[in-house]
């Protein structure tokens, strides 16, 4: 287990633009308790060495800590099993715009703390990015300055790239009691915690890498295993099939029978169950607030604390 060290390794420049906001909260919603959703990073991290070569099975590359965590260069282990990247997802526009094959991935697929960008649709990413860009959706410690360094060319390609690649089973939801101990590194990935043990789940939906190490170094080929309540699947699928009595909308209206999406309305099945859940906060509270975003509103207006995680533990359990 090594700690990520996301300032000293790259351009100087970069330590004052994007990274420079990155010690900022998540947009937690006020006044709740969902900060399982909203990781921060503990300030206590473990040491790592900046010098050991890494590698990952099945892949002839070797590299170390501070070349993983290049945000302007991000290790694409696997380049056979992608069509040729864009120079905007493997390089960048520096200074503030961050390579998106980093933190998303190169296969798309991207971390709990960041969001999926695999097989969504090119017109919606592109427009997500214009509302990242004008501040209708918030993100102010990455997408907000991110959106407004690249090119709409830029743009176009990564939209083009991602929505090229085919999602594979990458989170799997597990519904249980306890969860292993986690801890949040700096890149406020939840990892499990260094001495191990177990605690209490509570009403959280905890994702925890299949392979810690792994998924630190950006393998992959690995991906998470979420812990859900028990029932919550269940209780999430009639909300999103019935609407839950005139609670909410049933989602399959607008996001299709299976939740795959329909034209640029994006698909939403197996999505990070934690992502879900900042989503759904975010269309309530205004933090995600461009023109389609609009159509949300009613759907999340009524969905207390409880069916928001339900229903996130069951769109992300949802096949793709
Ligand atoms: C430093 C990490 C980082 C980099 C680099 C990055 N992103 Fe992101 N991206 C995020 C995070 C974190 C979110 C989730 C924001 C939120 O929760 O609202 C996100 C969300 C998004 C979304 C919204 C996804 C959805 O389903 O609505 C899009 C689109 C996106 N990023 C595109 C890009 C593109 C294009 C690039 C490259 C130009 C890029 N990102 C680079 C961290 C990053
Ligand atoms: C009336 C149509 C409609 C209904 C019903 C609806 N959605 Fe949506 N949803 C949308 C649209 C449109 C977007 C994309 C908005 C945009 O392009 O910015 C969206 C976006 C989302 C997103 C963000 C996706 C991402 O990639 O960031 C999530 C999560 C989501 N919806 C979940 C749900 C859930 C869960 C339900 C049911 C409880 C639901 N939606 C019902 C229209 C709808």
């Amino acid at each position: 287990m090594f700690k990520r060290n996301l300032l000293g390794i790259c351009l100087p420049a970069l330590a004052i633009g994007v990274f420079g906001a990155l010690a900022m909260h998540a947009q937690a919603p006020e006044g709740k308790d969902v900060s399982w959703a909203f990781p921060v990073a503990d300030k206590v991290q473990p040491d790592v060495d900046m010098k050991k070569l890494h590698q990952v099975p099945g892949s002839t590359l070797s590299l170390t800590v501070p070349q993983i965590d290049d945000l302007l260069n991000p290790p694409d282990w696997f380049p056979s099993e992608h069509p040729a990247p864009p120079k905007i997802v493997m390089h960048g526009n520096a200074p503030n715009g961050l390579a998106c094959g980093s933190c998303h991935l190169m296969n798309g697929e991207g971390h709990p703390e960041s969001a999926a960008l695999v097989g969504l649709p090119a017109n919606y990413i592109i427009r997500q990015m214009e509302y990242f860009k004008s501040g209708a959706r918030k993100d102010p410690a990455r997408m907000n300055g991110i959106a407004k360094q690249v090119t709409d060319e830029e743009v176009r390609q990564a939209a083009e790239y991602f929505a090229s690649l085919k999602p594979t089973l990458w989170t799997k939801v597990v519904e249980a009691d306890t969860v292993p101990k986690s801890r949040v590194t700096r890149g406020r990935m939840r990892l499990p915690a260094v001495d191990g043990g177990t605690e209490p789940l509570g009403k959280r939906i905890i994702p925890l890498p299949n392979d810690a190490e792994r998924i630190e170094l950006r393998d992959p080929h690995t991906g998470f295993t979420a812990y859900a309540p028990k029932g919550s699947i269940k209780k999430g699928e009639t909300l999103a099939k019935t609407g839950g009595k005139g609670k909410t909308i049933q989602c399959t209206i607008c996001h299709g029978t299976d939740l795959h999406g329909i034209g640029d309305v994006p698909g939403i099945a197996g999505m990070h169950p934690t992502y879900v859940t900042r989503m759904l906060y975010a269309f309530k509270n205004g933090n995600a607030n461009g023109g389609l975003d609009q159509l949300m509103k009613k759907v999340v207006e009524k969905l207390d604390d409880d069916d928001i995680l339900n229903v996130a533990a069951y769109v992300a359990s949802a096949p793709r």
